[in-house]
């Protein structure tokens, strides 16, 4: 087909995670010859996207260069909001794609509403049942799937939380999560890791940045390092610091002076992947490394309250620790001391996907832009319950009896305990 008359398939990346995610849904589309695939980079991040720019090889056709120093929630919004609109006016896309739960997602949700365009959401339908953790992005999540003509998400448990929203089924594709095309891309490269790491001592990875953990919570992680590292002799931290200065300075300060703490720079996607290799076990509070750590078949303890990733709590390789000192500390040493646990933790897998993932998403646009009959009505809400009730914010007993008084299943709770999982629907 002549390239004039192609579908153009717009694909928006605010900030690192995102770009990680989207790069193989980007080369999905760049190799197939069905769709004209453009790439809009807010800059929600800076030097964190800039950096993995070159490992993927993308090259943005359109980059608003929005970040500011210490940026608000509401300046964020609305910068991206006006400029995403110009932007859609300009380009006039078909259908747009974004992954995940930052402002940028939410936001290009929204534009592309304003404007009648199609918006399809990756890794759609995590939920931790709370919208107030994690912040904003459980609320950020919930709005750009009700944007949504198409839904990609990863796994059954993220379909069935889409369902119980009354998203329309048809528009719900199970098709894996294409952090799991990254990381393959990434091991395949096998790209070294250019920190010098003593070669007796087990080394932990540690990432940190969620706005629930600003302050206290931060200040309990690094304590709980500094006293691990007093404990036990042959480990070391390896920690790339996220630059948000509400977290770089006070890591910098409270374990800047440790011997066994090693702080770096953010580090590229190719060695940060060798990073994950190399580590005895993963103490984070992000996202993608809950997916990624398990592929690796290294152990996630998983710094905050709950999570939307229940799938690898389920299967025994992730387990929440929240933020306290104590608890840190005791689960880590527990790993460290106890053969039979940390063998437990450290057998792998992969619930959050093959690998194939992005290949499936373009062919599904590709296909529904091919069928206007399927572009119609994939708004309406056929199953949403008569009168909807705004449970996150109930008490989560509260929540449970209203939902059961209008026989609706009550969504699994990811607390602190291991909890079993759900029965698909
Ligand atoms: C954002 C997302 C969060 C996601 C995280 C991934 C929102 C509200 N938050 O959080 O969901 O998990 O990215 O890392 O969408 N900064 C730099 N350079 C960079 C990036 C950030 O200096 O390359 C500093 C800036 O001062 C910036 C601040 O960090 O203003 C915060 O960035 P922002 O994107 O608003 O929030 P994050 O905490 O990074
Ligand atoms: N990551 C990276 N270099 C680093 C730290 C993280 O490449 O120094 C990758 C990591 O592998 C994962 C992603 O960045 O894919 C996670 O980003 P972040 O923790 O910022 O966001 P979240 O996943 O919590 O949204």
């Amino acid at each position: 087909m002549d390239h004039l008359h192609l579908k153009t398939v717009l694909c928006c990346i605010g900030t690192r995670p995102e770009l990680i995610k989207m790069a193989p849904v980007v080369k999905a589309f760049q190799r197939s010859s069905a769709c004209r695939c453009r790439v809009l980079l807010t800059a929600q991040h800076r030097s964190l996207v800039d950096q993995m720019l070159h490992f993927f090889d993308i090259h943005p056709d359109i980059d608003l260069n929005i970040m500011k120093a210490n940026q608000s929630l509401p300046e964020l919004t609305a910068r991206l909001l006006v400029q995403l609109d110009s932007a859609l006016a300009d380009e006039k896309p078909d259908i747009v794609l974004a992954q995940g739960d930052t402002t940028t997602v939410f936001t290009t949700a929204l534009a592309c509403f304003y404007r009648n365009i199609p918006f399809a959401h990756v890794e759609a339908g995590l939920r931790t049942h709370n919208l107030r953790s994690p912040f904003p992005e459980e609320a950020n999540r919930l709005l750009a799937g009700r944007l949504s003509a198409l839904h990609f998400a990863p796994t059954a448990s993220a379909r069935g939380n889409l369902l119980r929203e009354g998203i329309y089924p048809d528009t719900i594709h199970i098709v894996g999560n294409p952090v799991i095309d990254a990381l393959l891309l990434a091991i395949q490269r096998q790209i070294p890791l250019d920190i010098p790491l003593d070669p007796f001592k087990r080394m932990i990875l540690v990432t940190a940045h969620r706005r629930e953990s600003f302050g206290q919570p931060l200040r309990q992680i690094c304590h709980a390092v500094a006293s691990l590292t007093q404990r036990f002799h042959d480990i070391e931290f390896l920690w790339p610091l996220h630059p948000n200065p509400s977290v770089k300075p006070v890591v910098q300060g409270l374990l800047g002076r440790n011997p066994s703490v090693l702080l770096c720079d953010p580090l590229e996607y190719g060695p940060f992947v060798t990073a994950v290799s190399r580590s005895h076990l993963v103490l984070t509070d992000s996202g993608g490394l809950q997916e990624e750590a398990p592929a690796l078949g290294k152990p996630v303890l998983v710094m905050r309250e709950n999570s939307e990733r229940p799938e690898a709590i389920w299967a025994g390789v992730a387990k929440l620790v929240g933020t306290r000192s104590e608890t840190i500390v005791s689960e880590v040493a527990s790993l460290l001391q106890d053969p039979q646990a940390y063998a437990s933790m450290s057998k792998g897998g992969s619930p959050y996907g093959d690998g194939k993932a992005a290949d499936r998403i373009a062919q599904i646009v590709t296909d529904y832009l091919a069928t206007p009959a399927t572009q119609e009505n994939t708004l309406a809400h056929p199953e949403l319950p008569k009168s909807p009730v705004s449970v996150s914010l109930m008490q989560p007993a509260i929540r449970a009896l209203h939902l059961r008084q209008q026989q609706i299943p009550v969504p699994h709770e990811h607390g602190l305990e291991n909890s079993p999982p759900p029965t698909p629907r």
